[in-house]
């Protein structure tokens, strides 16, 4: 990661490859002032020839001929809305997306006008540098694919008092801790499948847990069997890898626990290849289903940063890792499998396998004293194509607990919709011969799959479901995004919890 920090260093005498100054407005006033006196009003020419109108997202560079420090200049537009964390976070990224090709070693970000709240503000630059710097490289030989950026300073407001500058350095500090989440989700799922398999990624789990001080406790086969996870077992079968029950616990220490407390459950679909298994898919479906883990990454990286930040309330995370493949003791269409919690399910599709995992690993969940439970699964294609690819559904069973989760998604800017979990649906799983089928008619299948999964919550645990399909994974890189895994849902989970007593 990129090294950031703070400074109230002049911008034109500060030393950086680039110097890229934020601006709402492209009028003489201030340091734009400043710098076109010293560019012999070149600046002024160049806005008139180039229409700069500080646009969002706009942006101009020049060359700044030896008469300031940096070499180069580049202006970027913030338009005229209100700042916020989302909107410097956006700048900050398309800044280091803009300057790449310039191959700068060391950035600076100045503003052209005083932002009105230092925090957020640091917040979504940081955050946005060093997401949009991230590339998954662990397999490009040769030493040619790393950017040479490694410093980025953030140039604060002359006058910042030395107390605003504290804080501030909390925040960056935070904010690290955020962004090494995020890169440990996208690096999950952006890992191949032959090499992140259901046993590495509890390995990596139990190195991760001990670094930052959580509890973890890893499973297999035979517990598995032990305890009736048969919906689960019936996945793994089908591959040589052995299925994996992770389970993380963050404890907050020093504090006596509350009756009645908040105990959150993170549970992750963790199938670290889908083939679609006897129901298998065509090629191009199958492509890309190496990131069918994301949920299991997002729940990874957000404990990961739980265990640093020390929320009041305790957090488990249970992820559920198995491939689903077509070996010859594969589970097999019509199957009746009966799972922890005691129903019997009726194989119709084993390319909806991520609902079945799901299933053993929240009843298990929910057995272990939490009193609610977040799932996060790219569980549907349906979901895909109700909502597009930047898009998370939520579905839940306890209507605040969805406010708050969404409200949470509004503050950190990822796109979470909430879609009904519509009764009249409820009989499409019916089964013939078993309690439920795993799944449901032609229509309306991100919401089957969410009432499938209800079935194994207990009704009086709250509940919410995240399906992310779409967003887990993107097919391009837009401001801090970058092409592959994505991250999403680790801010949000974070914020979510951080949030609650
Ligand atoms: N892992 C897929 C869902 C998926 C599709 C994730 C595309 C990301 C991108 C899931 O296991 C699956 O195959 N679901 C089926 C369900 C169907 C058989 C009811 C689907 O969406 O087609
Ligand atoms: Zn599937
Ligand atoms: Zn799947």
């Amino acid at each position: 990661m990129i090294t950031i920090q703070l400074s109230t260093q002049s911008p034109y005498r500060m030393e950086a490859d680039v110097l890229v100054l934020l601006t709402h407005h492209a009028r003489k006033q201030g340091i734009l002032r400043g710098l076109d006196k010293r560019l012999d009003g070149h600046l002024s020419d160049q806005f008139q020839r180039e229409e700069f109108e500080a646009k969002d997202g706009q942006k101009l560079s020049c060359n700044t001929l030896g008469k300031i420090e940096a070499p180069r200049l580049l202006l970027v537009g913030l338009g005229e809305k209100d700042d916020d964390m989302p909107q410097f976070r956006k700048a900050a990224a398309s800044s280091i997306r803009a300057v790449k090709n310039w191959k700068p070693t060391s950035l600076a970000i100045a503003f052209a006008q005083s932002p009105k709240n230092l925090g957020p503000t640091i917040e979504g630059l940081a955050l946005g540098a060093w997401l949009a710097s991230y590339h998954f490289n662990h397999y490009k030989s040769g030493d040619n694919h790393d950017s040479p950026l490694k410093d980025l300073t953030l140039l604060l407001p002359a006058r910042t008092s030395a107390a605003v500058r504290n804080d501030l350095e909390a925040t960056l500090h935070r904010v690290r801790i955020l962004a090494e989440s995020i890169i440990t989700a996208r690096d999950l799922v952006n890992e191949p499948p032959n090499t992140l398999t259901p046993t590495e990624l509890a390995n990596r789990a139990e190195e991760m847990a001990a670094k930052v001080g959580l509890e973890c406790d890893i499973f297999g086969p035979s517990e598995l069997r032990e305890w009736g996870m048969n919906l689960f077992l019936a996945v793994s079968v089908g591959s040589v890898e052995e299925p994996r029950l992770i389970h993380m616990r963050y404890i907050p220490k020093g504090r006596r626990k509350r009756k009645n407390a908040k105990v959150l459950a993170l549970v992750g679909k963790g199938v670290t290849f889908d083939s679609g298994g006897l129901s298998i898919k065509p090629t191009s479906g199958m492509v890309g289903m190496h990131a069918d883990m994301a949920g299991a990454a997002a729940v990874f990286g957000a404990i990961q940063a739980i265990a640093q930040l020390k929320p009041t309330i305790e957090v488990h995370c249970f992820i559920g890792a198995t491939e689903n493949m077509t070996g010859a003791a594969a589970y097999r269409i019509n199957d009746i499998v009966k799972g922890y919690n005691g129903k019997f399910v009726e194989i119709k599709n084993t390319d909806a396998e991520g609902r079945l995992v799901l299933a053993d690993t929240m009843a298990y969940a929910a057995n272990q004293g939490v009193t609610e439970i977040i799932d996060v699964a790219t569980l549907t294609g349906a979901c895909l194509v109700a909502l597009g690819p930047w898009t998370a559904g939520l579905m839940s069973n306890q209507q605040s607990m969805a406010d708050n989760l969404l409200e949470a998604s509004h503050s950190t800017g990822e796109s979470i919709w909430q879609l009904p979990l519509i009764e009249e649906l409820r009989p499409t799983l019916k089964s013939h011969t078993a309690d439920l089928a795993n799944v449901g008619g032609r229509y309306g299948g991100a919401i089957t799959a969410g009432l499938f999964l209800r079935e194994f919550v207990p009704e009086d645990l709250h509940w919410t479901h995240l399906d992310i399909a779409g967003p887990s994974f993107a097919d391009k890189d837009l401001h801090h995004i970058s092409k592959g895994g994505t991250g999403f849902g680790v801010t949000t989970l974070v914020q979510y919890t951080m949030k609650q007593k």
